[in-house]
């Protein structure tokens, strides 16, 4: 998920390709290139700001008219100079720039070195670049085309070589790419603020699909070399809209972004026939003779966290706890070098989740980090990282980060149940792989529900509680923190057998409860309790899975979620529950993206 430019037309390429890589700062990355044709590649890199990147031409810009840029966001190898895009083949006559993940990186990797291609990153890209400059045989296009047929993986591509100083080569798959059309000029781009400044005129680029883009024309191909009509759109969005391609706020971007995000996260680590691959990440002396795990987060991250617990508690005979960061680190507790500390932090900077996992190492136990940014301080300081790759999250109220926490914690349940018992839940996995288009049909099928129980009841509301049992319960602190966070509407979680201990003396007519039942085991218990709040005339909004079950004595509206394994229940529910607090929000008319007193990384204790 970070940004690609390309150029091609009359003018010299450099400054577009600055001006549209700033188009794309608000994203998020940590180092920057370019690379121009004139004649000769030439390669212009920095791990650092496009104003870095900018400040290598003040003695002079190459005249060239062909070139292509990027901004990095690392997914694979550490944030540097090394590892920031263009990368070049051997020679040094081809560059490619890249988006997405290639699953089968480290096997093509392998083979094309012993064919004896010399590497000098550790990201997957560059294996493209090799493979371009193996295939090439007078014909950029079709060298790609050759290339992209050994990829396993998403990507959106942008080649250029120097023996085609008039020619772009993009293509992509399962990574978005649009093309600006402009007078003897064109500037391909993964997103559509970086056009805006050139053109209102685009051709979007279907998945497959490779284009062959010069200064007086732009041929579309498909995989099968058939020439396409590509499909003009115009855009009529402001830079701002842009930037949030067409959504009001980064937040409700980054929920609908949530498919796309879980499939980058089981990318390269759970095969069609759900065979697991982690052991590059989770090396086995990580996982042998622990007895105890424990779950260490901050915020949403904690919500993870007790996911994680649950999961591992039930499928191990492991002691397994969810920690509060700011709480372990000053508490009492049994740490020693049989511990897997497992921190979670979207940012991978939040200040309690290192003061505790530092507290943890310092008594000998291991650190597995699960980590949404490369290079951070957690995850230099772990001894091992599983990436959420869930893409750089600009909201500060956390939504596709969360769910990809919640997806790397499945996982990883998984395989530290094949490690120590050796066998793990097939269902769980497979139903994992569906999780995805069950997500994008809930969005389609519930936002207009969501938006108008949200306005109407929720952003009224005083007092909202949020109850659960069992994995719901974790689900339920999340939900309730989302509304807290950006609509400011006081609500409590509570595991729906605690009511009748006290809370329920706050159960009045019309108070709004949002209540969870997707545990089959639990079901019944937990409609016993809502017949509780029920008699005392609280409003429940139901969040159910099973559908053949009558919830007419129960609730007051009812929202279906897809089945799937109970255990994954709730990457399905936060979905409704993040649009609930989103469209309370928006109804009281907060900043939905900046909520009041809350940043995004927490670096004070
Ligand atoms: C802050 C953010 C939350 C986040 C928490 C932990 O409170 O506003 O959205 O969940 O920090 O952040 P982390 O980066 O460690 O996941």
């Amino acid at each position: 998920m970070c940004g690609i430019v390309g150029y091609v037309g009359r003018t010299t390429a450099v400054q577009p390709l600055l001006k549209g890589l700033k188009k794309l700062e608000y994203r998020g990355y940590d180092s920057a290139g370019i690379a121009v044709v004139e004649p000769h590649l030439q390669v212009y890199k920095t791990q650092g700001r496009i104003a870095d990147l900018e400040a290598l031409f003040t003695k002079g810009v190459p005249q060239g008219t062909l070139g292509i840029g990027h901004t990095r966001w690392a997914t694979h190898g550490q944030p540097s100079w090394e590892n920031a895009h263009p990368h070049c083949d051997c020679s040094e006559e081809i560059a490619v720039v890249h988006n997405g993940i290639i699953e089968n990186y480290l096997e093509l990797r392998k083979e094309l070195e012993a064919e004896g291609h010399v590497f000098r990153s550790e990201t997957d890209t560059e294996v493209v670049s090799h493979l371009v400059e193996k295939y090439y045989e007078g014909d950029l296009g079709c060298a790609v085309q050759a290339a992209i047929a050994q990829l396993i993986g998403s990507y959106a591509l942008a080649v250029v070589s120097s023996r085609h100083p008039n020619e772009l080569i993009a293509v992509r798959q399962d990574s978005p790419l649009v093309i600006g059309v402009g007078e003897e000029e064109y500037i391909l781009a993964s997103d559509v603020p970086a056009l805006l400044d050139f053109t209102r005129t685009a051709w979007v680029l279907d998945d497959g699909q490779v284009a062959r883009i010069t200064r007086e024309s732009v041929v579309v191909f498909d995989q099968h070399g058939e020439q396409q009509k590509p499909q003009t759109i115009r855009i009529n969005w402001d830079p701002v809209q842009a930037e949030k391609e067409g959504y009001a706020h980064f937040m409700l971007k980054e929920i609908h972004e949530q498919p796309r995000a879980i499939r980058q996260t089981l990318a390269g680590r759970l095969g069609v026939r759900g065979n697991l691959q982690l052991a590059e990440e989770i090396p086995a002396d990580l996982l042998h003779g622990i007895t105890d795990v424990h779950l260490i987060a901050c915020g949403t991250a904690y919500h993870a966290a007790l996911y994680g617990a649950y999961l591992l508690q039930d499928s191990t005979d492991l002691q397994v706890h969810a920690e509060l960061a700011s709480e372990y680190r000053y508490k009492r507790v049994r740490v020693d070098d049989r511990t897997l500390a497992i921190a979670i932090s979207q940012s991978g900077e939040t200040a309690d989740t290192l003061g505790a996992i530092r507290k943890a190492k310092a008594a000998g136990a291991r650190i597995l980090a699960i980590t949404n940014v490369v290079g951070s301080t957690l995850a230099r300081e772990a001894d091992a990282v599983m990436y959420t790759h869930a893409g750089p999250e600009i909201a500060v109220a956390s939504t596709k980060a969360y769910t990809a926490q919640l997806c790397c914690l499945g996982l990883l349940a998984a395989y530290v149940q094949l490690h120590l018992r050796g066998a793990y839940d097939p269902e769980l996995l497979r139903q994992l792989l569906e999780i995805p288009d069950q997500m994008a049909s809930i969005l389609q099928a519930c936002e207009e529900r969501v938006k108008e129980y949200a306005g109407q009841r929720l952003a009224a509301a005083s007092d909202t509680f949020y109850l659960g049992r069992g994995l719901d319960l974790a689900s339920a602190m999340e939900g309730q923190l989302k509304l807290k966070e950006i609509a400011y509407v006081h609500a409590e979680a509570l595991p729906a057998g605690e009511l009748k201990h006290g809370t329920l003396a706050l159960i009045e007519p019309g108070v709004p409860i949002v209540a969870l039942a997707t545990q089959p085991h639990l079901l019944d218990k937990l409609l016993s309790n809502l017949r509780e709040v029920k008699a005392r005339n609280g409003e429940v909004f139901l969040i159910a899975m099973d559908g053949e079950r009558d919830y007419s004595q129960t609730a007051d509206e009812v929202l279906l979620v897809p089945p799937t394994h109970p255990m994954l229940a709730p990457l399905l529910t936060a979905l409704p529950m993040q649009l609930m607090a989103y469209y309370a929000a928006t109804a009281r008319g907060h900043d939905v993206d900046k909520p009041r007193n809350l940043a995004k990384s927490v670096t004070v204790e």
